[in-house]
């Protein structure tokens, strides 16, 4: 990447609102192509420095440069090459779906012929075809994604801004989405920036990967050097008791690198799981009141490094060994 500007250079931002410090000096660069995911809870800061960055609001310290310009001395240069899905659209019901592309080529200056085959290109790319004729307001949930990812894309932007564009969405809805992006990525050689509170989304699309809790960058690099980074493989140990006393017995197994405890779970990281995870049954069988509820071995996934870093579990989701449930959220989070 040497001699490449960065498409996205962020040096030592900070944003506050009032008290608050939503992002707290966060650097971060990202490659031209690069798909980087912005990885965080809900109230990490995602937002707010991604509308940094897209010059929506300015930051309180700190620089950034995306495309080449500055966001805060340069803002009309960088709004002209970057394209932006924020967490809210703004969709008019009322409108068809054509009637608003129209619209945003308007805004970006582009003849209406200019506009009609950028369309035509980008229904092609996001798969909403027949629907653009009918008003918003008949859309479902994903469709109005792939909308506002078309609006966002009107203007062939270099850098595309994705402020959680799955949030809310079923996995069918979900992996529309993703094999969108990936296909904007490899055909159009965009820059993409992506938050996400999903850690399988992360993983599945971005080539780098910046956790951030709490307004701050907590780790960074590619989903399989975070993974490494915290241990080959995963031992979750479920216990009815004693967690204190297995936790110490555990620790005293010289294959065993670390231990995080969660409630009543263990998580041992190991650099060889198979091997492990006899001598740590055999181990747990010998410390009175353990009560083994649960043993078993999984690779490290990205909400072990955030435990890891953080001491949190990204959401309830989450749990050690439990499924992702992408159902429960629809009805809070849906647009209205
Ligand atoms: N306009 C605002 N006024 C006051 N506080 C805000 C505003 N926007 C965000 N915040 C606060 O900043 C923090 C980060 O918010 P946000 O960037 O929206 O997080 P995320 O997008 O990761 O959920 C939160 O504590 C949030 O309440
Ligand atoms: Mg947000």
């Amino acid at each position: 990447m040497a001699g490449i500007d960065p498409a996205i250079s962020a040096d030592h931002i900070i944003r506050r609102f009032g008290a608050t410090v939503a992002v707290d000096d966060v650097s971060l660069a990202v490659a031209p192509g690069e798909i980087y995911g912005f990885l965080g809870p809900n109230g990490a800061g995602k937002s707010t420095l991604t509308r940094v960055l897209c010059t929506l609001i300015t930051p309180s310290e700190g620089h950034a440069r995306v495309a080449g310009y500055d966001v805060a001395t340069e803002a009309e240069e960088v709004r002209l090459r970057v394209g932006v899905a924020l967490q809210e659209a703004a969709l008019d019901d009322q409108q068809t779906g054509s009637e608003m592309l129209a619209l945003q080529g308007r805004f970006y200056g582009l003849s209406a012929a200019a506009t009609r085959s950028r369309v035509a290109e980008l229904t092609d790319l996001i798969d909403i075809g027949d629907a653009l004729a009918r008003r918003i307001g008949t859309y479902s949930g994903g469709m109005k994604r792939r909308l506002d990812l078309a609006l966002a894309l009107v203007h062939d932007p270099a850098v595309l801004f994705l402020d959680e564009p799955t949030t809310g969405l079923d996995p069918v809805s979900r992996a529309k989405v993703w094999q969108e992006v990936r296909r904007l990525n490899t055909d159009l050689g965009m820059t993409v920036f992506l938050t996400t509170q999903y850690l399988e989304e992360a993983d599945e699309l971005a080539d780098r990967v910046g956790i951030i809790n709490k307004g701050v960058l907590v780790a960074e690099g590619t989903p399989t050097e975070l993974k490494r980074a915290i241990g080959t493989d995963v031992i979750i140990v479920t216990l009815g008791g004693s967690v204190d006393r297995a936790r110490t017995a555990l620790g005293r197994l010289g294959t065993v690198q670390r231990i995080e405890t969660s409630g009543e779970t263990l998580m041992l990281s190991v650099s060889d799981g198979p091997s492990t995870i006899s001598p740590v049954a055999v181990t747990l069988a010998d410390v009175p009141g353990a009560d083994v509820r649960e043993l078993s071995l999984r690779r490290p996934s990205l909400d072990d490094v955030f435990l890891s870093v953080t001491g949190e579990h990204i959401s309830d989701d989450h749990a050690p060994g439990g499924a992702v449930d992408t159902s429960r959220d629809d009805s809070t989070r849906e647009r209205a």
